[in-house]
């Protein structure tokens, strides 16, 4: 198993990729806190989990409160002995505004849960790998939104984009304290974030559009949760600061 004796955070792990990504952690033997504001959802993926064997706790958080992050790593270490990897992946979408029609409401909420998120737990998780002197993983789910300008609006595409910033920058600074920290930038998947673009056409978007890709369909949440599983695993002990697009080439 590839993440034996491992212990991690998954955020907005209730549905889609997080969901994905925490039940394929579990079943290669990481024990697993299932984060996520939907708590009753974040639950049943502890169950599957449980039926199949893994291990694995719910934990009820708001990823944009800092305080709230901050005490889902304290619950992850007191509950399992410690962290090795934390998946920043719970977000939201904006109604791709162009930035003429961004509210300082939209805005706001959207940098919150989607870039101000990522710091909290980044900064948290990393102090605790220094103060311990311990290596650590980090995986962002960011977006080729992220990447370039074509696939978001504008209050979410710029999140997005700081986000890369932020696994980049951090990468580099933290790459000699043996803490790997990459992203993935999924194109368009098929979760309850991507069914809820179906009748945003005004700005020429479309889901039949997302899905012009060099592989001709929506990815599913699985193949994002194979990269994300490389990514945490020793395999990739020599990949850092990357954004992994998996998008069936839409960005090629
Ligand atoms: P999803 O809607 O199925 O899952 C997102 C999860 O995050 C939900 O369980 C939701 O309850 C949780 N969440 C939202 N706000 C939260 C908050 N403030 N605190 C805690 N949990 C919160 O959507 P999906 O598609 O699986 O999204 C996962 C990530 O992938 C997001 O960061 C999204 O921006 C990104 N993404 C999605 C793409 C797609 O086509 N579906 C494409 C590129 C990136």
């Amino acid at each position: 198993m590839k993440l034996e004796n491992k212990v991690a955070v998954v955020t907005g792990a209730a549905s889609g990729m997080g969901k994905a990504i925490a039940e394929l952690y579990a079943k290669e033997g990481a024990k697993v806190l299932v984060a996520d504001f939907n708590i009753e959802g974040a639950e049943q993926v502890v169950q599957t989990i449980q039926e199949r064997g893994g291990e694995a706790t719910a934990f009820k958080v708001d990823v944009s409160s800092k305080e709230q992050v901050e005490q889902m790593i304290d619950q992850v270490i007191s509950e399992f002995g410690k962290l090795d990897i934390l998946v920043n992946n719970a977000g939201i979408m904006d109604k791709f505004e162009p930035v003429a029609d961004v509210t300082d409401e939209s805005w706001e909420k959207i940098f919150s849960v989607n870039t101000n998120s990522v710091l909290y737990g980044m900064r948290k998780a990393i102090n605790y790998w220094l103060e311990k002197d311990m290596p650590g993983v980090i995986v962002n789910t960011i977006s080729t939104g992220g990447l370039n300008g074509a696939h978001a609006g504008a209050a979410y595409g710029a999140s997005k984009h700081a986000v890369v910033g932020l696994t980049k920058n951090s990468a580099f600074m933290y790459a000699q304290k043996n803490i790997r920290i990459n992203g993935i930038a999924p194109g368009a998947i098929q979760t309850n974030i991507s069914n809820s673009l179906t009748n945003i056409n005004e700005f020429g978007i479309s889901r039949a559009g997302m899905a012009h890709a060099l592989t001709p369909r929506m990815g599913e949440s699985d193949e994002v949760a194979a990269a994300a599983l490389f990514l945490a695993s020793d395999e990739a002990s020599f990949v850092n600061g990357i954004v992994m697009p998996v998008d069936g080439g839409w960005t090629a």
